[in-house]
């Protein structure tokens, strides 16, 4: 799906942040490969930050894949911190579990096998940051799921928010980068995740114009 922002832009975005090691590199080279969604460099760099910024120690992520977006979150986590990682694919959350031994990370790490939206309704506790990147379609029922798992002061991330070159604010489809607006069933429910955090008064929405948009929503009470 293309980019907010242009292949230059993308490539400046890469220069900045911690250096990638060569697990980071090998996952990416995996992705390529596999032609697998990960959230690519410019979004792991921008939730590393979110990471360092927001000071947090614990991570809830629904949809970790073979766990490139975790792997840049759980670096930038302090000594104490943790994420706990979901994915109904086996296969992929054994990779997962296998670059964050490789990356020495195996301490900052939990793994949740299953639909992931169904794990976090038995999740106890809170969380400083919850990431929706499971399926777009599906974010409306991830949001209803996580929503008291959030910490007052944490925040909740989500990645793809523009998605299918369609521009999408809280109140809908505002734009597109090619030509009219043309809604379909998925970005219709990515609206309708959208217009249901931005009317929760506990969580204020903010979207990052990195790569297909990365909504950023700390909750506020
Ligand atoms: C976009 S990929 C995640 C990429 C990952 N965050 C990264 O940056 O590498 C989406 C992942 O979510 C998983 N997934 C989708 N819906 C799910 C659900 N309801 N429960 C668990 N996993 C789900 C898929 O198996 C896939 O691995």
């Amino acid at each position: 799906m293309p980019p907010l922002h242009d292949d230059a832009v993308g490539r400046l975005l890469e220069r900045f942040g911690p250096p990638v090691d060569d697990v980071v590199h090998d996952m990416e080279a995996r992705a390529a490969r596999e032609s697998f969604p990960t959230v690519g460099p410019a979004v792991g760099r921008t939730l590393a930050l979110c990471v360092r910024l927001s000071g947090a120690r614990s991570i809830l992520e629904l949809g970790s894949g073979f766990g490139y977006s975790a792997y840049w979150m759980a670096r930038a986590l302090p000594e104490d911190g943790f994420v706990v990682l979901t994915d109904r694919d086996t296969e992929r959350l054994r990779a997962a579990r296998e670059y964050f031994e490789r990356g020495g990370l195996t301490d900052h790490a939990v793994y949740g096998h299953g639909d992931a939206i169904e794990l976090a309704a038995d999740l106890p506790g809170t969380f400083d940051l919850v990431v929706l990147d499971h399926d777009t379609a599906d974010y409306g029922r991830g949001f209803e799921a996580v929503r008291e798992l959030v910490a007052p002061g944490g925040a909740l991330l989500a990645d793809n928010v523009a998605v299918y070159g369609d521009v999408l604010t809280p109140a809908g489809l505002v734009a597109t980068l090619d030509g009219e607006p043309a809604p379909t069933p998925r970005t219709e429910a990515v609206a309708g995740f959208l217009r249901r955090v931005d009317a929760d008064p506990e969580f204020e929405p903010y979207l990052l114009p990195v790569d297909e948009g990365l909504l950023v929503a700390p909750r506020v009470r």
